[in-house]
C-alpha cells in the first residue's frame, strides 16, 4: 500500500484529563477517499485536528508524505486543506480577499486564474465581493470549502462538510470530490450521512471512543457484515413459528402475517431452497417475497453498538 499519511500510535488527552483518542494506527492511501464515520464524542474532529496540525497529539506521529507533522508541519502543511466542522470566518472580509489570503498564508505563489475558477465551481463567484457576514450558512460553507482549496492541496480533510446544508450544495459538493478525486487528491471525510459515505467511500473507518474500531474496504465490509433478509408474506396468518422452522433464524411479525428470514449473503449456502422447502412442507401459503440487504448505516449502528455493549460504562 502506498500510504500518503501514516499515523502511528496516536494518543490525545485534553487539558481537562479527557482521553479523546486512545493508540489510533492508519495508513491513509495516496488517492483514496476515506469516510470516518462514528457517533458524536467519538474523536473525528480531534484526529482530524491532531492530523492537520490544530492540535498537538500527546503521544505517537503523524507523517504526511513523508513530513513529520511536527518537526516539518510547514511542508507537511502545505500539502493539506481542511474544511473545518465548525464555522470559522471572519465577518468583514470579502469572499474574495478571504481566499486570496488563505492562499497566501500557505505561501502559495499568487494564482488569481485559479482562484476564479474555484469560487466558479463553488457558485461563490457572483458574491466575491461581498463581505462574508452578508453571506448565508450555506454560502459561508462553500467559503470555507474555497480556503481548504486555496493553495490546491494534495489532501483534503472535509469535517461534516454536509451538515446544514442544501440538497443542491450537498449534490455539488459530491460532485466535487469526485473530481478532485479524479486528479488524483487525498479525501478523508466525517459525515453523519452514511448513506453518502456508502455511495462515495473507497474505504470506511469506524471510529468509536477515541478507538478505530475497524477499517475495511467498503465493498468487501458491505459483503462480509451486510445480511440478507427474506421477506414472506403468508396468505393466513400464522399462530407461531412452524416447528421444523424454528431451527433457522426465523421470525414471525406480531400479526401472524410476516416470517422473516436472516441470512448471510456472503455465504455459499444461503439455505433459501431448504427454506423455501420447509414452509411448502408446512403447508403455509405464501403470498409474496422480497429481500432486503442491510445497509452501511445498519452496520454501523450494529457495531457501535457493540463496542459500547461490551465497554464498562465510563459515566459517574
Ligand atoms: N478542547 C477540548 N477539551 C476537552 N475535551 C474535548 C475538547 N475537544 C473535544 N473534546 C472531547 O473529546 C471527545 C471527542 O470530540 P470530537 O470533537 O473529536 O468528536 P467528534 O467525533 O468529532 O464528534 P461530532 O460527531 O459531534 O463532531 C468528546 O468527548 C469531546 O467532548
Ligand atoms: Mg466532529
Amino acid at each position: 500500500m502506498d500510504s500518503i499519511i501514516s499515523i502511528k500510535d496516536l494518543s490525545k488527552v485534553y487539558d481537562n484529563g479527557f482521553q479523546a483518542l486512545k493508540g489510533i494506527n492508519l495508513e491513509i492511501e495516496r488517492g483514496e477517499i476515506l469516510a470516518l464515520l462514528g457517533p458524536n464524542g467519538a474523536g473525528k474532529t480531534t484526529l482530524i485536528s491532531v492530523i492537520t496540525g490544530i492540535v498537538s497529539a500527546s503521544s505517537g506521529s503523524v507523517t504526511v508524505d513523508g513530513h513529520d507533522n511536527v518537526k516539518n508541519y510547514r511542508q507537511a502543511r502545505q500539502l493539506i486543506g481542511l474544511v473545518p466542522q465548525e464555522l470559522t470566518l471572519s465577518a468583514f472580509e470579502t469572499v474574495w480577499n478571504t481566499v486570496r489570503f488563505t492562499r497566501g498564508l500557505y505561501g502559495a505563489s499568487t494564482d488569481n486564474a485559479y482562484l476564479e475558477q474555484l469560487l466558479k465551481d463553488l457558485s461563490l463567484w457572483d458574491k466575491k465581493d461581498n463581505q462574508l457576514r452578508m453571506l448565508s450558512g450555506g454560502m459561508k460553507r462553500r467559503v470555507l470549502i474555497a480556503k481548504a482549496l486555496s493553495h490546491a492541496p494534495r489532501i483534503l480533510f472535509l469535517d461534516e462538510p454536509t451538515a446544514g446544508v442544501d440538497v443542491e450544495l450537498r449534490k455539488d459538493m459530491w460532485h466535487m470530490i469526485d473530481k478532485l478525486r479524479e486528479s488524483g487528491v487525498t479525501i478523508i471525510l466525517t459525515t453523519h450521512y452514511i448513506e453518502e459515505a456508502e455511495d462515495i467511500a473507497d474505504r470506511i473507518a469506524v471510529i468509536n471512543d477515541g478507538e478505530i474500531l475497524l477499517i475495511e474496504d467498503k465493498t468487501e465490509l458491505m459483503q462480509k457484515l451486510g445480511k440478507k433478509q427474506l421477506i414472506i408474506e403468508l396468505r393466513e396468518p400464522a399462530n407461531t413459528v412452524p416447528s421444523n422452522l424454528v431451527d433457522l433464524d426465523v421470525s414471525l411479525s406480531d400479526d401472524g402475517t410476516i416470517l422473516t428470514y436472516t441470512y448471510d449473503a456472503s455465504a455459499d449456502a444461503t439455505g433459501i431452497t431448504k427454506l423455501l422447502n420447509l414452509l411448502s412442507e408446512s403447508g403455509l401459503q405464501l403470498k409474496d417475497l422480497q429481500t432486503t440487504q442491510s445497509s452501511l448505516e445498519d452496520i454501523f449502528v450494529d457495531l457501535v453498538h457493540k463496542d459500547s455493549e461490551l465497554k464498562p460504562s465510563t459515566e459517574t
